[in-house]
This record gives structure tokens, C-alpha cells and sequence, in this order.
């Protein structure tokens, strides 16, 4: 069996070593773009990495590049490509190895009638897909090395995510006898093992989606899958202290009726920014409480649209030394160089 390469810990994103990472949480946190920004990083720090998309998930692909992504992995550049598992697509492949006729397996599977079967049947569906990302991460060249070092799942959101991972246990005990609970078991093995798979739960500093992410790690933990991370995305970096907060409202109490509409919006602007800035800060308390190690961050980047600069830029923040900083800043440092300055720095950029 191929051994996976040993990473520097100090350039790995998040502390983890590559593996197969599901990238889960609640609609619309931002499991795209984390997912997204951990395969550049990832990438970044040398591990061949793969970006994987699910059939019906809006796509972290397009975050990095135009191309249309499909069953085959598309090279995104150096190390990096990125594919689409549907299910029709890995069912085909399945047929295909096991009938060894590809015009009959083609035949059967677009059947209506097998069609509708797995899709009744998620349990099915998600063993399929499951199944692949098993053979893509176990897959070597032709020097016994793995193909990829590093998978990226952009799952799906909150529920379905748990059930997807929780499947091949749940077939393998409907089965316990025959081809499908072979399979089933030997990807169960794959999805309950840390040093080959984990989740990466993503998150916003609101107070339903830290409740949901600490319900959901409860219920991953208790189906025996590894959390490896949860990413608290979105923070807002304070640019005010409280003093100054608290001198912004009191001149706007004072403005004069005729003031300037842009001074009076200004020094709303601080007030709010920085009460946003005081419930992020409660949110990520009671969210690092529930947590075994205290979450990682990402900033909020303002942006009408994330475009490929914001990804890189992401990607640098997940980083041991682009943690650090933001964790520095998030506490309320105010010496050194701003944050992004900093990030720029430790990725050995020059300005
Ligand atoms: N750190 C961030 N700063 C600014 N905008 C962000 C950030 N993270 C995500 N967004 C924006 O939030 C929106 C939702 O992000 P994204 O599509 O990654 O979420 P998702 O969890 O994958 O959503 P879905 O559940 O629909 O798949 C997008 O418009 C994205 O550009
Ligand atoms: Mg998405």
C-alpha cells in the first residue's frame, strides 16, 4: 500500500495534514468558498489536490476557474484539478467494471427504471459517490504513489451532509452479506478513519448557525467521523475600540439636524460595525466552548462578489502564520502590520 507524503505542519492549512476533507455546514455559510480556498491552500503547500463537487451543489470549481467541470478531473492549474461526481456518471463506472461491457452497462444504467431506483434509493446514490472518493484516494500512478494527496468535498449542506457520510454503515448493516456489503463496509472503514477522512464544518458568527454547527459535530462525532475542523467564516476585524465606538455615538447624538448626511452616516457606520463586532465576538466564545480545539477564522471580505483574488487571498488567511495574525487582530492587537500585510509577508509575497 502507497504511504502519503509527511507535509510541514507550518504550511498546512488548518494544522491538517492533506487527506479527504467534506466540507459541510448550513446553506449559505460558505462551504464553497471554504472549500475552495482549502484546496488552493492545500495546493500551496505542496500536496497534489483534487476539488470534488457533488451532483446538485452550486459549485466551488467556478470559484477558481471558468472551465466546465465534469466526471474527469480538469487540471486547474499546477496540482490542482477539480471533477464533478454525479451519480448517473459513477453508477456508469460501476456497471462498467463490473459487466466489462461498456455499451451494456451504458444500456442498463440509462434504464428509467435503474434511474429511478437509486434515486429512491439516496442510500445507494450516496454509496456510489462515496465509493469513488474511496478510489480516488486510494489511487496510485504508475510509481505507487497516490494520485492525489489531498481531496476536497464541497458536501451537502447540513442533514444531507451527515447522512451521506453516515450511509455506508447504514447499507452495510441492510446487507451484511454479498458484493454491495463488501463495498459497504470497506467504505465505512474510509469514512470513519481520521488519517484518511474528516470533516471540515464551516460556520457564521450568528447565533442559529453556531447552535446548528455545534449540533451537527455532536451528531457527527456519535456516527464515529472525525471532525478535523470547524471554520468560523465571515468575521468582521474590529476597526474601533470601544472608547471610540462609544465617542462615535456620542458625537451623533450631538449632530446638529442640518449635519451632513455622509458625517451622520459615518459615525452610524462605527456604532454598527462595532456592535456587529461585540456579537461576533460573543458567538465565536460560545461556539469555541463547545469545541474541542477553538474554531479557525476567515475574514469577511468586502466584496459585491468573490472573485479569484478573494480565494487566494482566503486561502492565505487559512494558514498556521495567516491564523495567527487574524487571531491577533481579532483580539484587539493594534502593533505590527495590519493583517493582510502580514499574510502577504508570511506567503512570501512581495508588495
Ligand atoms: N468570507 C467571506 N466574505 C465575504 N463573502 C463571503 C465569504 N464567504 C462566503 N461569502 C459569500 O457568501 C455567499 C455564500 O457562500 P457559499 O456559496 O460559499 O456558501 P455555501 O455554504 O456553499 O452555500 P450553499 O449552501 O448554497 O451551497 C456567497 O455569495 C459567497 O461569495
Ligand atoms: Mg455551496
Amino acid at each position: 500500500m502507497a504511504t502519503r507524503p509527511h507535509f510541514d505542519p507550518e504550511q498546512l492549512p488548518l494544522g491538517l495534514q492533506p487527506r479527504t476533507i467534506f466540507v459541510t455546514g448550513k446553506g449559505g455559510v460558505g462551504k464553497s468558498t471554504v472549500a475552495a480556498a482549502l484546496a488552493l491552500s492545500w495546493r500551496d503547500a505542496g500536496a497534489r489536490t483534487l476539488l470534488v463537487e457533488l451532483d446538485g451543489q452550486a459549485s466551488a470549481a467556478s470559484l477558481l476557474s471558468p472551465r466546465t467541470i465534469g466526471y474527469e478531473p480538469t487540471p486547474l492549474g499546477e496540482h490542482l484539478a477539480a471533477m464533478r461526481i454525479t451519480m448517473l456518471d459513477a453508477l456508469k463506472e460501476y456497471a462498467r467494471l463490473r459487466l466489462k461491457v461498456k455499451a451494456l452497462a451504458d444500456r442498463l444504467v440509462s434504464n428509467p427504471v435503474i434511474d429511478q431506483f437509486t434515486q429512491a434509493a439516496p442510500g445507494f446514490r450516496d454509496l456510489l459517490i462515496l465509493g469513488k472518493l474511496w478510489s480516488l484516494s486510494a489511487a496510485t500512478d504508475n510509481r505507487g504513489r497516490h494520485v492525489w494527496d489531498a481531496i476536497v468535498v464541497d458536501s451537502p449542506a447540513t442533514g444531507h451532509g451527515v447522512g451521506l457520510l453516515n450511509m455506508a454503515g447504514v447499507v452495510a448493516k441492510m446487507f451484511p452479506v454479498g458484493p454491495i456489503a463488501t463495498e459497504a463496509k470497506r467504505v465505512d472503514a474510509f469514512t470513519r478513519d481520521p488519517k484518511r477522512t474528516g470533516v471540515v464544518l464551516v460556520s457564521l458568527p450568528e447565533e442559529l448557525p453556531v447552535t446548528e454547527t455545534l449540533e451537527l459535530r455532536d451528531q457527527l462525532i456519535e456516527q464515529g467521523v472525525t471532525v478535523a475542523a470547524t471554520v468560523l467564516n465571515g468575521l468582521l476585524v474590529d476597526r474601533f475600540t470601544d472608547a471610540e465606538a462609544a465617542q462615535a455615538s456620542a458625537l451623533e447624538a450631538q449632530l446638529p439636524a442640518d449635519a451632513s448626511p455622509a458625517v451622520r452616516h459615518a459615525l452610524e457606520t462605527v456604532s454598527w460595525e462595532h456592535g456587529r463586532c461585540v456579537d461576533q465576538a460573543a458567538e465565536r466564545v460560545r461556539l469555541d466552548a463547545g469545541l474541542d480545539e477553538p474554531a479557525c477564522v476567515l475574514p469577511y471580505m468586502f466584496a459585491p462578489q468573490l472573485e479569484r483574488d478573494h480565494l487566494t487571498a482566503l486561502s492565505q488567511w487559512l494558514s498556521p502564520a495567516g491564523q495567527e495574525v487574524l487571531m491577533r487582530q481579532l483580539a484587539g492587537a493594534s502593533d505590527g502590520p495590519s493583517a493582510a500585510a502580514a499574510v502577504h509577508a508570511a506567503a512570501g509575497e512581495t508588495s
